[in-house]
């Protein structure tokens, strides 16, 4: 019933739509004044909390090869990137995904996008590159690049693929519903400009990876496990189509 409730009011028409869309509004242009103001105030703002963390990891961990985290920041609005080796065809990595092979540099742990180092440094990370803009660039290499582009088409298929017990694609939601209220939540156009998010009905940060598994469960098909090759070829997708869009840094979302 909650189902159906849900699906008539998607059903409603927006003409905010298609202005949404040819702006191409950041998630930002759909959060309340006091959520924006909470972002900006350094000192009430959740996320100062993983950046402070985020960037105590990197000087214990990180700068010996890197120096300075400013001087790595450029690499959030390049991410996901194609990473391959000698022994492996190769795969599609995120920000966290990469943070997360190079912390295992040092330690044998597993980690996933959502540890708290490896989120925090993605955080702190993500504030230092506010203001870059988004370029996602193919691979030189060709066998690379066709293997890059397969992971962009796939994902344009799922992104207009019908699914869940709501039977609603990506695109019903985030090209068509533009604007309109869903639960607590207004829908965006999905670009990708600033994660990781803190998001309040989660209490805590979260990465792209989780905030894509969310949408997944909001029309109730089965979700993909965090880091599958389906959610990498999606938010690659996603940067993709927010090529040249300026990064906003981590952000907050209700
Ligand atoms: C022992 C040296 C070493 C340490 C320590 C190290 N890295 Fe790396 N990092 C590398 C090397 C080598 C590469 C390039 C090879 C690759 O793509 O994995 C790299 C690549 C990266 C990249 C991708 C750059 C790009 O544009 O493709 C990021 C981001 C990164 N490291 C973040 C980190 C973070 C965060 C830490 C701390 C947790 C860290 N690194 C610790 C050696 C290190
Ligand atoms: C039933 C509608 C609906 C569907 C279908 C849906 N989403 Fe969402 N999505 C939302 C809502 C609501 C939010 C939170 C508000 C916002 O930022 O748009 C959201 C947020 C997002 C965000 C974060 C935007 C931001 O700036 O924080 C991304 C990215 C996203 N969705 C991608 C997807 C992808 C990819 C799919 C398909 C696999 C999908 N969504 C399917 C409703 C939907």
């Amino acid at each position: 019933m909650k189902s159906l409730l849900i699906f008539l009011c998607l059903a409603m028409v927006s003409s905010f739509t298609s202005s949404a869309q040819s702006q191409r509004l950041s998630g930002n242009s759909f959060l309340p004044a006091e959520l924006l103001a909470l972002g900006k105030d350094e000192t009430s703002n959740p996320l100062s909390l993983w950046i402070d963390q985020g960037n105590e990891v990197w000087a214990a961990k990180c700068q010996e090869c890197h120096g300075k985290m400013s001087s790595m920041a450029g690499a959030v609005v390049q991410f996901p990137k194609w990473k391959s080796s000698p022994s492996s065809k190769g795969q599609l990595l995120n920000i966290e995904d990469q943070i997360s092979v190079c912390l295992s540099r040092k330690s044998a742990q597993k980690w996933t996008n959502d540890s708290s180092e490896v989120l925090a440094i993605s955080v702190a990370l993500s504030d230092a590159a506010k203001g870059q803009r988004i370029h996602i660039a193919a691979p030189h290499d060709p066998v690379e690049r066709q293997a890059w582009q397969e992971q962009i088409n796939l994902a344009a298929q799922i992104y207009i693929k019908r699914q869940g017990r709501l039977n609603l694609a990506c695109t019903q939601c985030h090209d068509q519903k533009i604007g309109i209220q869903l639960r607590s939540d207004v829908i965006s156009p999905a670009f990708v400009t600033g994660f990781p998010i803190y998001r309040q009905s989660w209490q805590t940060a979260g990465s792209i990876d989780r905030r894509l598994r969310a949408c997944y469960s909001g029309v109730q098909a089965l979700v993909p496990p965090s880091g599958s090759p389906e959610l990498r070829g999606l938010e690659l997708f996603l940067k993709k189509r927010s090529e040249g869009m300026v990064w906003d840094g981590p952000s907050i979302r209700r």
